[in-house]
């Protein structure tokens, strides 16, 4: 039998406490500006049939190609674990009926896995925080979704905010043209290509704009342009979703090389980018999909947009400012000397965690000096120090952690209420 410690499997990391507060506070902004948006959560399972993805995200992307986690149930059933939401949403939308008469807006949040070669800022189980928007076909929802993702970055107070890079795709037709005119040209230069991009000629072309290699990068500089090409219907839902995003004071750039690595994709579509990581600069991505419900056997065709957030990535850009990093830490530590101070203190830990205060102590035995510099370690604001004296008088010392240990003692009976006022006062 094996001994040695059995490690995590790659590019699948343990988040540990030292780095949870910051993805709390991540989290919690996120729902925050979820619900100012009245978006409305819907959990998804994290295993669908590998069918959804092949069929939404699209057999020739590296997503299905290469990257997804696709095994066969101990009943024979292709099954997937999610690379992505939007398709799950999308199921269930149709699975349940949400779609008939009425506009919907989902947010999730959760775990996600792609066989991708991890480095920074990309794992093999990462975390991504979406909206998707149902039943709305103009700009003004595109613009919606923007808005509310340029808030995440105030939200978690980013000293250098992502850029933002937007794109149409045009129709089904423009898009169609586009390829065949992109293959034509790129055809003349087809030894010149690098190897991946030389393979997606015939699988993928539009992916090739994405491509990072200074030669095909250089040959992409005379290729015809998507947008040159455009629908008049999609230019004016460009010109419109440019309008809200001036209105709004929200800057972006026009990035006709913007693809997306996903099928789905028409009209419009954006990036959130940043250079403070390194090469996975996109931290929030999106557009929209108008074909897509019907696609995955909608009866009708269900207008629809939205985005994801690389969470991990967000951490990240969050975790460079100190405030975000910092530890939560307890209201109280409660220090108790002998037998009936323990029990004691016991009962008034619990009297203050009913009224919602985090309360730590020491479990064991350990004598005053041992638990004060515990108590000073927790980075609580107060001591409450229970010992004979307080026993004996029925009441309690308090001691403020953070003010050089300025002491109070009252009666037990006020515990509550001038733990409620020190703290306070602290917060102020
Ligand atoms: P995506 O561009 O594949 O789009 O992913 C969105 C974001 O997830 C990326 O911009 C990145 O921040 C993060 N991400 C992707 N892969 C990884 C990885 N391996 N490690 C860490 N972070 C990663 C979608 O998934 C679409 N479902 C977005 C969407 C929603 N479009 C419409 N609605």
């Amino acid at each position: 039998m094996e001994t040695g410690a059995v490690n995590a499997v790659r590019g699948m990391n343990d988040i540990l406490p030292r780095d949870s507060a910051v993805w709390q506070r991540v989290e919690a902004e996120l729902r925050r500006i979820f619900r100012a948006y009245s978006y409305r959560e819907i959990r998804l399972p994290l295993l669908e049939k590998t069918e959804l993805f092949a069929r939404s995200i699209g057999e020739a992307t590296d997503i299905v190609a290469k990257e997804m986690y696709t095994f066969d149930d101990r009943n024979g059933e292709s099954l997937t674990l999610r690379p992505e939401a939007t398709a799950s949403c999308v199921r269930a939308g149709i699975e349940h009926g949400l779609f008939h008469n009425q506009c919907q807006r989902f947010w999730y949040m959760g775990p996600m896995f792609r066989h991708e070669r991890p480095q920074r800022g990309r794992y093999r189980q990462f975390y991504q925080a979406g909206a998707e928007a149902f039943g709305w076909t103009g700009p003004d929802t595109d613009a919606e979704l923007i808005a509310m993702s340029s808030r995440f970055w105030s939200g978690t107070k980013l000293q250098i905010p992502p850029r933002l890079e937007i794109n149409s795709l045009g129709d089904s037709d423009t898009r169609a043209a586009y390829r065949r005119r992109l293959v034509e040209y790129l055809q003349g230069y087809e030894r010149d290509l690098d190897p991946d991009s030389r393979n997606r000629i015939r699988t993928n072309p539009l992916r090739i704009l994405d491509s990072k290699d200074p030669n095909t990068q250089r040959i992409l500089q005379g290729a015809p342009t998507l947008f040159d090409g455009l629908d008049a219907d999609s230019r004016a839902h460009f010109d419109g979703l440019c309008r809200y995003l001036d209105e709004l004071g929200i800057r972006y750039t026009v990035n006709q090389r913007l693809v997306r690595g996903l099928d789905y994709y028409n009209r419009t579509v954006f990036e959130w980018v940043t250079d403070e990581l390194g090469a996975q600069g996109a931290v929030c991505a999106g557009g929209r999909y108008d074909g897509l419900v019907q696609q995955l056997g909608g009866k009708r065709a269900v207008p629809a947009a939205g985005f994801a957030l690389g969470m991990d990535r967000l951490v990240e850009l969050a975790s460079m400012n100190e405030a975000m990093r910092s530890p939560t830490r307890a209201d109280v530590y409660i220090i108790m000397v002998g037998e009936g101070a323990r029990s004691r203190g016991w009962s008034h830990a619990e009297k203050l965690r009913g009224r919602g205060f985090n309360v730590e102590m020491y479990c064991g035995e350990g004598g005053m000096k041992n638990q004060m510099k515990r108590a000073d370690k927790s980075g609580a604001l107060i001591g409450l120090l229970l010992g004979e004296d307080e026993l004996e008088s029925d009441s309690i010392t308090l001691k403020m952690m953070q003010r050089r240990g300025e002491q109070v003692t009252v009666a037990a009976g006020d515990l509550v209420t001038k733990v409620q006022e020190l703290i306070g006062e602290h917060r102020v």
